[in-house]
């Protein structure tokens, strides 16, 4: 049986060890769901307050050019948190926009992937992908009279032809965790001709991900999970260098002009990643996310990913050690780190009940219904803040709610708006 000093000691080895303390954490909570919503960095609270008050309030709309004191410069903001957010992808800034939602975003890069293909008139998405990926497929899909083609999540690239446009996958699965091998799928769907879109949703800020190595085509994600962006924050869209002259994003908007203030009647696109912008950039979600990401100073995608695979190895021997087979409790994320990101979830005939039983015992999961099968309990690991004792201390907690068949609750026979 692992011990506690075992953890204690595994977060004494850490590389990554004390970097909690960048984290505004509430006392007596464990929370492992960071792969939904990052928790609030230090020293954000202190950014919004001086956006608010200095560059708002006294700098007006002066601030969005750049205001004598340094502050402002509003419109600069994209490329600004770009540059913070390109290491963690393995590209370059200039080639990264950020701006609208990620369903937006997806809208955006789906239609300009099919144009860059005119003919080829499929785009080929997995069953198991966040559901947004899949109705965004079917609009776009609809819209420009394509088909939506579903493949089998085991071999994505069999449904890719000689009339793929586009495949576009989810890199880590929102349910199991399950990870796809990102450079092999590229290449493969690339020799059929295919272009190749990643939704990074759940593995930027916490799996490595070389956009630039694998020779990707597109990528969007949303900052408010790992990347602690807060809620609601603004998603990136990456396009290779290679597509940017050619492309036709459908919202084209003032923003996305060569010349905005030039106020011209014909819509001429920005030269580069610009041309993805279309209205007003959501600056105080912008400034949120660029203090945030003062978290990942000086940290290396080698130290979150090894502390990651650390963490969530802990998990799952702790579950095999102390439920066993007994518990009804179904590992659903792969034990293969090549095959698994930054989570660990179950599935159980009570989930939802298990889950928040835990919640009222502190420890933060989220649950996720899986259609006619029983539903999958949910835990993030997110590398900087997460300590190998709050997992043993987490599994300890699910014990006890077991055992004390806490998560029988009848109140818990009526879910939440939010699971
Ligand atoms: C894989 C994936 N794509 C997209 C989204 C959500 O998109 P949006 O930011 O537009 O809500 C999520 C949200 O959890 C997600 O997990």
């Amino acid at each position: 049986m692992t011990s506690r000093d075992e953890a204690l000691a595994l977060d004494r080895g850490s590389a990554l060890a004390g970097m909690r303390g960048r984290f505004d954490l509430p006392p007596g909570v464990i929370y492992l769901d960071g792969n939904s919503l990052g928790a609030l960095p230090v020293g954000v609270a202190d950014r919004m307050a001086e956006v608010l008050h200095d560059e708002w309030g006294r700098g007006l709309i002066r601030s969005w050019n750049a205001l004598p004191d340094g502050g402002g410069d509003w419109m600069g903001l994209s490329a600004r948190v770009a540059r913070r957010l390109a290491p963690l992808l393995g590209v370059a800034a200039a080639d990264v926009h950020l701006g609208d939602s990620t369903s937006v975003t997806l809208f955006k890069t789906m239609v300009a992937a099919a144009r860059l293909r005119p003919g080829r008139r499929v785009l080929v998405i997995e069953p198991s992908t966040f559901p947004t990926d899949g109705y965004i497929a079917e609009g776009v899909t609809d819209l420009l009279g394509l088909e939506l083609r579903w493949c089998d999540p085991a071999d994505p690239v069999a449904a890719v032809d000689e009339d793929t446009a586009l495949l576009s996958l989810t890199h880590v699965d929102f349910r199991t965790g399950a990870m796809f091998d990102l450079a092999t799928v590229t290449a493969a769907a690339h020799e059929r001709g295919a272009l190749v879109q990643w939704d990074l949703c759940h593995s930027t800020g916490a799996v490595p991900v070389d956009l630039t190595t694998a020779d990707a085509d597109f990528a969007v994600g949303c900052t408010y999970k790992y990347l602690n962006g807060g809620p609601g924050s603004p998603a990136f869209a990456w396009v290779a260098p290679r597509h940017q002259s050619d492309l036709r994003q459908p919202i084209t908007g003032w923003i996305g002009h060569a010349t905005p203030f030039a106020m011209s009647r014909e819509h001429v696109p920005a030269a580069g990643i610009a041309r993805m912008a279309s209205g007003t950039p959501p600056v105080l979600a912008l400034a949120t996310l660029d203090a945030a990401l003062d978290a990942f100073e000086g940290v290396t995608i080698a130290a979150l990913r090894a502390t990651s695979l650390s963490l969530t190895d802990l998990f799952i021997r702790l579950l095999d050690e102390r439920l066993g087979t007994g518990a009804g409790v179904e590992i659903v994320t792969p034990r293969e780190h090549d095959r698994r990101g930054s989570q660990v979830s179950f599935r159980h005939p009570q989930a939802y009940g298990i889950v928040q039983a835990l919640i009222a015992r502190g420890v933060i999961g989220d649950f996720r219904d899986d259609g006619d099968r029983p539903g999958i309990a949910r835990f993030g690991f997110a590398p900087l803040y997460v300590r190998h004792v709050d997992v043993l201390d987490a599994v300890d907690q699910l014990v006890g709610v077991l055992e004390g068949e806490e998560h029988l609750d009848p109140s818990y026979a009526t879910r939440n708006r939010v699971t």
